[in-house]
């Protein structure tokens, strides 16, 4: 399937289009399995990926729509398929750890917390191992940072504002969201309108207020991802 006559395999690039497209989705569907079998230990994340990626998807469409300084539909296509291994790092994290019900101790949270570096070197050795320019590099960069804070008070590198990678900024709203709509092991499903009010008074503290706005103005196309 994947070395038809018309394709040419020349290192480690698909000369033609269409298999350099079959070849990216190849990699999506695996990573996004793979990323989902290492949030899914934690019980309670049944979709998140797939909606992680869905919501990235509608917020970086709006910002192409708003012509978003230096954002091109290339980087978009890499923020959609890169978020969806945000939280790969999990792996590293050990079920007891993933699956405790209430409060981590300070050991357990900062062995959690280190998901976000854990992640990145993965990705980062892959990424290299592909001679780099792929959205593995990009997904780097959001494993590390999704977890930092518009007003510094975030993890692993307590980055602020606009220090905060782009990719980053834009996973943290969506995956922000997603744990508000649909639960998660450490937060309660809320109302979708409770959602949407509380990520709007998160914007500027937690999360990039240009940004979030953006998010917000797409409140209709959101709201279909969790009808039943
Ligand atoms: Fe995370
Ligand atoms: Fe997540």
């Amino acid at each position: 399937m994947w070395f038809n006559d018309k394709s040419v395999f020349v290192g480690k690039r698909f000369r033609t289009t269409a298999d350099s497209k079959e070849l990216l989705e190849l990699h999506g569907l695996l990573a996004e399995c793979f990323a989902s079998r290492a949030e899914d230990r934690t019980g309670g994340a049944d979709g998140h990926i797939r909606r992680v990626k869905q919501l990235a998807g509608i917020l970086v469409r709006a910002m192409l729509e708003n012509n978003y300084p230096d954002f091109t539909a290339e980087y978009a296509d890499n923020i959609i398929l890169a978020s969806a291994l945000h939280d790969l790092g999990k792996i590293a994290v050990s079920d007891a750890i993933l699956a405790k019900k209430g409060e981590l101790n300070v050991k357990e949270s900062q062995l959690m917390q280190s998901h976000t570096l854990e992640g990145a070197k993965i990705l980062e050795d892959i990424s290299a191992a592909l001679g780099g320019g792929t959205y593995t590099a990009v997904a780097a960069v959001i494993a590390r940072g999704h977890h930092e804070r518009w007003n510094g008070c975030g993890y692993p590198d307590r980055l602020k504002g606009e220090d905060i990678p782009l990719a980053a900024r834009v996973t943290a709203i969506v995956d922000g969201f997603d744990c508000l709509a649909a639960g998660s092991p450490y937060s309660r499903k809320l109302e979708l309108s409770e959602a949407f009010k509380a990520v709007r008074e998160f914007s500027g503290i937690y999360y990039d207020p240009v940004l979030t706005d953006m998010f917000l103005s797409k409140s209709e196309q959101i709201a279909e991802i969790y009808k039943a």
